[in-house]
């Protein structure tokens, strides 16, 4: 996935200060970001904060060494696929072996050698990168695989007994019937044509190049909500907005975000006498937060676990029509923005849905 504004991290595991000095200098030539801790104990809380893109590890240690340290990390699956550098002075052979048993990926001698160093992270960095494309484009197909079997084929079978239904109908002349069955029919097309359409773009946003420029939040949100509006006529709609910053994105899949939550607070808040929904952003160090707030019919949070996976909807169809694809483009085109999203909501008083984007540090200054 291409990424953007986060430099790859890499975590130092090593119990001589000095050597993580000397190292984490080497590394910051390259503008990754370092992360470092002197033990087994404190790299497992390094690892709950946060996942890095890649870890240097020692091999002589007091308590855990770091062959043992590696096969328990290789062992758990949240942190199985991180590449692991041995960075020893203990080389040889036997060790060497001992050091892919354990599960790492490379074998660095010290004293280091500062441009082997670099060059070996950057190769397993790319394959790290490779790897997860690769994986990504698998779930994708299997994705496909459940749109077929499923999503597809149940309103191509509900348009195959309709079109049945209509040749009875003109075989027996009845235009009112023809009428009302074509009326469905073309519904039914057009709601299989929207779906195709949603899937295929969220599916073409793992190769999707992201084009970064400066977005002006504020009109972003006023002109999609302009363009709700439109399209739900008879809905009085209130829109209320804090002011929003300029954020570094791509316009227009930031602009998809914001169609696919806003439409869903307009969706399911349609019942209401007034639709109120409610955006502002707060920031807190190096990070914006958005929040977009409804007064809808919302939901239980107990049945929302999954509800960023694709299909997943928790509306009935005849009630609020959809696809269940719009949180999954969300959550994609944040992951690509380096951000997150998350939703809250109960059952009858409304939903709010917040995302993170990083602030750009150089469009401040
Ligand atoms: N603001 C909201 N209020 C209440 N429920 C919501 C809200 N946003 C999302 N949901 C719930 O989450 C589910 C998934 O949302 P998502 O946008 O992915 O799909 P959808 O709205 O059903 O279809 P579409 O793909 O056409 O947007 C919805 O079906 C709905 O049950
Ligand atoms: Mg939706």
């Amino acid at each position: 996935m291409n990424h953007i504004n986060k430099s790859p991290e890499i975590l130092i595991i090593d119990d001589t200060p000095e050597h993580i000095h000397f190292v984490a200098s080497i590394i910051r030539r390259r503008k990754y970001r370092v992360r470092a801790v002197t033990g087994a104990l404190q790299a497992f809380a390094a690892l709950e904060k946060g996942i890095p893109d890649l870890i240097l590890l020692d091999v002589l240690m007091p308590g855990m060494n770091g062959f043992e340290l590696c096969t328990l990390i290789k062992a758990d699956r949240l942190y199985s696929s991180i590449p692991i550098i041995f960075l020893t002075s203990v080389n040889d052979s036997e060790n060497i072996v001992r050091g892919f048993e354990a599960g790492a990926q490379d074998y660095v001698s010290k004293p280091v050698n500062a441009r082997e160093l670099l060059a070996r992270i950057e190769t397993h960095l790319n394959l790290k990168k490779r790897t997860d494309r690769l994986l990504e484009a698998y779930r994708d197909i299997d994705n496909f695989n459940h749109v077929i079997s499923h999503d597809l084929k149940t309103p191509v079978c509900s348009i195959y007994k309709l079109a049945g239904f209509l040749r009875a109908a003109v075989e027996s002349g009845d235009t009112k019937e023809i009428c009302e069955i074509s009326d469905i029919l073309m519904e039914k097309a057009a709601g299989t044509v929207e779906l195709v359409d949603k899937y295929t773009r969220l599916v073409k946003l793992s190769s999707a190049a992201v084009n970064t420029c400066e977005v002006n939040m504020d009109c972003l949100a006023l002109k999609v909500m302009e363009e709700i509006k439109k399209t739900h006529p008879g809905q009085r709609i209130v829109f209320e907005k804090k002011p929003l910053p300029v954020v570094h994105g791509d316009s227009l899949l930031l602009e998809q975000v914001l169609v696919n939550i806003f439409s869903n607070a307009a969706k399911y808040s349609r019942k209401r006498a007034e639709t109120v929904i409610h955006m502002s952003c707060s920031r807190k160090d190096c990070e914006y937060t958005f929040s977009v707030k409804d007064n809808g019919v919302g939901f239980e949070m107990k049945y929302a676990e999954n509800i960023f996976n694709l299909f997943v909807r928790l509306h009935e169809q005849n009630e609020y029509e959809g696809t269940g694809i719009g949180l999954s483009t969300v959550k994609k085109i944040i992951c690509l923005h380096g951000g997150k999203v998350w939703i809250t909501a109960e059952a009858d008083k409304g939903a709010e849905v917040c995302f993170t984007l990083p602030v750009e540090i150089e469009a401040e200054a």
